[in-house]
């Protein structure tokens, strides 16, 4: 039933959805800083209306998935013009239909506000990520600072009814899924982030590239990154 809502709520807004955040606000250049991380096969959970293709990798390969068919329609026309090859497939993010460790990257944005249940839709992420994947989020988030976190929670008692949540906990939900956080990057105080998180693996936690997914980036020159509110 969720699902079913969801699903309605995505369709009635899909038809306005570029007009209210087809902005330049959108961050144009961390996305592509983020996004140009990704590596292989990638998956892109809650493509929406394919905004973001434009700032995928050129000649990547990428699986865009969404729950709403309304908003894959509108996104049929930024796919074949994107740098990337990208795929649109109509599916839940909380019950993904890839096999298990197929995608090398996944790939979110402004996706975990959304969806009704967080924890499982980074669940199904890390399930269908190979063990030295990485998920890349470009995500709003909770503030740490009470009159913003405040306002945030007023705000969402407004927007939820349209299936959007401005104050989760994001961090924390992917981490509680089993990742961890091997950088952070404030596109916007604390409550834009856009973040690489690699699965926990049992015996090896050491990426590639030498990141460790034991906490901030050792070579962040910006110093302590935001945190995740409610985060010790
Ligand atoms: C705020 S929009 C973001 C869309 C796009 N990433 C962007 O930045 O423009 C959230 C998207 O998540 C999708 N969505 C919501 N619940 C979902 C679910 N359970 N599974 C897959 N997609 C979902 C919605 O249909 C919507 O397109």
């Amino acid at each position: 039933m969720a699902r079913l809502t969801a699903r309605g709520a995505w369709a009635r807004r899909a038809a306005l959805y570029d007009w209210l955040e087809g902005s330049d606000l959108r961050r144009a250049s961390a996305k592509k800083r983020l996004f140009g991380r990704a590596r292989g096969k990638t998956l892109l959970v809650g493509a929406g209306t394919g905004l973001d293709f434009r700032h995928l990798a050129a000649g990547s390969d990428v699986t865009a998935m969404d729950i709403s068919d309304a908003m894959l329609t509108r996104a049929r026309a930024r796919a074949a013009a994107s740098p990337a090859r990208v795929r649109l497939v109509a599916a839940d993010a909380l019950r993904l239909p890839f096999a298990d460790g197929v995608f090398e990257t996944v790939i979110t944005s402004c996706t975990m506000c959304s969806v009704p249940d967080p924890l499982r839709a980074f669940t199904e992420i890390r399930r269908v990520l190979g063990r030295s994947g990485r998920l890349l989020m470009f995500e709003h988030v909770r503030s740490t600072q009470p009159v913003l976190a405040a306002t945030l929670e007023v705000m969402t008692w407004w927007s939820r009814r349209s299936g959007t949540e401005m104050n989760r906990e994001t961090v924390m939900s992917a981490s509680a899924a089993g990742f961890r956080i091997a950088r952070i990057e404030s596109v916007f105080l604390d409550i834009i982030l856009a973040v690489e998180a690699l699965p926990t693996n049992d015996m090896f936690d050491r990426h590639e590239d030498g990141a460790t997914g034991s906490g901030w980036h050792a070579d962040d020159p910006r110093g302590a990154p935001p945190t995740c509110a409610g985060a010790a």
